[in-house]
């Protein structure tokens, strides 16, 4: 063959290779980054009118996150069995409409300030505070319309470890709290099972912050069981005892020799019915707030839950001082969840990582206040596995 035609050919048959592979790599692009791993739908009205969304996350195991911009709501939450078997495991309700029927925070963002303040008011810089009291004399969870009832602004990114970010603005005095607070919150479910919720808010004017999320566990994956069979661990010396109202009295109480030492992973039916101490009659059940025995700032592993049936075990992990471990309680079989189910007594249980509850009322305990210029931030993990 003449040379230069050799030559020809050959440079032919490369550059023909090469538009292949070339073409090969870009159809390999193109399909992953046609991967969605966060959808949107449509989850129902508002009274007023406007649409609340809800967003589909899911990593490449299969586990599945649905979170609502409504409340910033977990609706539902898949993890792995022992055989591998994906469930929800967590309480919620179908539809939008019953979550505006009312639930006590099922899945929610709570702000801005998770758990009680005595007598609805506290005292800033001087100055006396009114809130909206929505349990008996105190305020709860933010109030009357709570983070937990607001539309937040979303933003979802996609990616391997897709990201649901929300925002909302809190206007000055909103349930009584003093100063315009810039709230927001991202979700983001990782490769490794875990859901990392990071906090962050800023305010114009002193003001007082405890954000938490409200998730109801069933580890079982059957919310028609009870969660009396789950296994607790709280790496947490003390805790704050409480009065009748449940406002903390000021005491750091040994958890030592009482049902509320959960150093060791106990069943949480072995103390939760022990009438004879005082502390359990008045949460007619375990909702009280452990304090970490590790006092640093830093990620931090504080607490597992393991349902022995399924294999189910949930790793906390927060950059907070404290949690609240409410075991359902007021659960009481008036509300129908998903799928129909009859959430029944302590069909559920809520693991709240935040700071100490009445603290703007408390001097001994942590700041709560967030002042003009600083950042509140904080971060927590739930973390799944199964054995
Ligand atoms: C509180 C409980 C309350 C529940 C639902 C928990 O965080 O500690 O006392 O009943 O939220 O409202």
């Amino acid at each position: 063959m003449n040379p230069v035609l050799y030559l020809k050919q050959l440079i032919l048959i490369c550059l023909l290779l090469q538009g292949c592979s070339s073409g090969k790599s870009e159809d390999k692009e193109s399909q992953e980054a046609t991967e969605v791993n966060i959808s949107k739908s449509v989850f129902g009205a508002l009274p007023d009118g406007r649409s609340a969304d809800l967003y589909t996350l899911k990593n490449a195991n299969g586990m599945v996150v649905k979170i609502s911009n409504y409340g910033g709501t977990i609706t539902y939450w898949s993890a792995p069995d022992k055989e591998g078997k994906y469930a929800d495991i967590t309480l919620g309700c179908d539809s939008l409409q019953g979550y505006l029927k009312g639930v006590p925070y099922f899945g929610a963002l709570i702000g801005r300030y998770g758990n009680r303040i005595a007598n609805g008011k506290f005292t800033l810089e001087g100055k006396a505070y009114l809130l909206a009291k929505n349990n008996g004399v105190n305020a709860l969870h933010g109030g009357i319309k709570g983070f937990d009832k607001v539309l937040w602004e979303a933003t979802p990114v996609d990616g391997e470890e897709p990201q649901l970010m929300l925002k909302y603005i809190s206007a000055d005095g909103e349930e009584g709290y003093p100063g315009t607070l810039t709230t927001e919150v991202t979700y983001t479910l990782l490769k490794d099972n875990s859901l990392k919720i990071e906090y962050s808010a800023a305010t114009d004017k002193a003001t007082v912050v405890n954000l938490t999320n409200h998730a109801y566990f069933n580890l079982s994956g059957d919310m028609s069981r009870e969660i009396l069979d789950h296994e607790v661990s709280i790496k947490a010396d003390k805790f704050l005892p409480v009065n009748e109202t449940l406002i903390p009295t000021g005491e750091l109480k040994s958890v030592s020799g009482t049902v509320f030492d959960f150093n060791k992973s106990t069943k949480i039916g072995t103390g939760i019915n022990n009438l004879k101490d005082q502390q359990i009659v008045y949460g007619k059940g375990y909702d009280h707030c452990w304090v970490f025995s590790d006092t640093s700032k830093t990620l931090k592993s504080v607490a597992k839950v393991y349902e022995p049936a399924s294999g189910r075990l949930m790793e906390v992990l927060t950059t907070e001082p404290a949690i609240q471990f409410y075991s359902g309680n007021f659960l009481d079989g008036t509300i129908k969840g998903k799928g129909g189910i009859v959430y029944k007594h302590r069909s559920g249980l809520c693991l709240e990582t935040q700071h100490y509850p009445d603290s703007p009322n408390q001097s001994g305990f942590p700041s709560t206040v967030l002042k003009p210029g600083e950042r509140y931030n904080t971060v927590t993990v739930y973390k799944f596995s199964a054995n």
